[in-house]
């Protein structure tokens, strides 16, 4: 199978309906709206989709929990061919931003990828994230619990959550802190607000990856400028459709950001609620835009070039690429 790069996951999104439902019937919680007939997620539209994600991942209540469900979606992940991955971690999701309880989190989410690592062969690293609609506040709790943990393995810092809730800037202070502390930046822009959201994002936060940022395409002087600039998009095609943000693979942008180009990446950012995972991704571009080994070579070696480990790490999964394809 082709060898597989993610860099737009987020852990909780990640966890399988079946795995939340058996802590929700543990801890006496009713989650059951939450589900459709057949147990899979539910949602009809994306500010219900955050009520679903985040009724679920109340669920998450232990550094143990947070461990397991490591170590279940790694396992799911390796299974689809990747073999590196970056994922999005929230202190307030994870000790309720704490730092202590934060680090405790954070010692089960490394305890159980070190395990998955040895393993399955798949690599993980952690993107330290505030929730946009949480508001900047938070957001600065968060930033302090990034910067007590940056090293090896904490290597960035995003911004996920609603869109339409306030404005980059407002998180500059957060942002700022994140960079001093040493983090890579990147933020979800472009998804659910135009081109205007993306500028934002990378003149007043100075982000160097773009989580979605397909709503580009609506002005190609953007796509122009991220070409130049080189910025990178974390592409999550199955989402952006299940969303009802395009109406169908052939419909998706990713390839025309890609022919202007765009370094564009593949991941699945939330892959039981979307109902995918990196193989069909793979799969559902080849059919749409007649993409080839070569292509997906290519777009593997620019999110590993693109993603925030430290260059040992990228080193080792590059020479897995190129063993792959001699
Ligand atoms: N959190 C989980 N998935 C998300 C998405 N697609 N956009 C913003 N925040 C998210
Ligand atoms: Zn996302």
């Amino acid at each position: 199978m082709t060898p597989k790069v993610e860099l737009h996951l987020h852990l909780e999104g990640a966890a399988p309906p079946a795995f939340i439902r058996g802590l929700a019937r543990e801890r006496h919680i009713d989650i059951s709206g939450i589900f459709d007939e057949h147990g899979n997620y539910a949602f009809r539209d994306f500010p219900h989709f955050l009520k679903v994600y985040e009724a679920a991942t109340s669920c998450l209540r232990t550094p143990e929990d947070y461990g397991r469900l490591t170590l279940a979606v790694l396992e799911q992940s390796a299974a689809a061919g990747v073999i590196y991955c970056e994922t999005f971690l929230s202190p307030d999701f994870c000790g309720g931003g704490d730092v202590q309880a934060w680090k405790d989190y954070l010692a089960a989410i490394r305890e159980a990828a070190g395990q998955a690592e040895r393993r399955e062969g798949i690599a993980l690293r952690g993107i330290v994230t505030p929730i946009r609609h949480f508001g900047p506040g938070r957001a600065k709790n968060v930033a302090l619990c990034a910067a007590e943990t940056v090293g090896d393995w904490i290597v960035g810092f995003g911004l996920g959550g609603n869109e339409n809730a306030g404005e980059p800037r407002d998180f500059r202070w957060s942002f700022d802190a994140a960079r001093e502390a040493g983090l890579r930046l990147t933020c979800h822009a472009g998804e659910w607000r135009g081109p205007e959201s993306v500028r934002a994002a990378i003149r007043d936060l100075g982000v160097e990856r773009i989580g979605h940022g397909v709503r580009a395409i609506e002005d190609l002087a953007l796509v122009d400028e991220l070409a130049e600039r080189g910025i990178v998009l974390e592409v999550c095609p199955g989402s952006n459709i299940a969303l009802g943000l395009y109406p169908g693979w052939r419909r998706h942008p990713i390839h025309a950001l890609r022919e202007r180009g765009v370094k564009v990446t593949v991941s699945t950012d939330d892959p039981p609620f979307f109902r995918t995972d990196m193989r069909r991704e793979y799969e559902r571009l080849a059919e749409a835009f007649d993409w080839d080994e070569g292509v997906f070579a290519a777009i593997a070696r620019t999110s590993i070039d693109a993603a925030f480990c430290d260059d040992d790490t990228r080193g080792r999964i590059v020479k897995r690429l190129e063993a792959a394809r001699a």
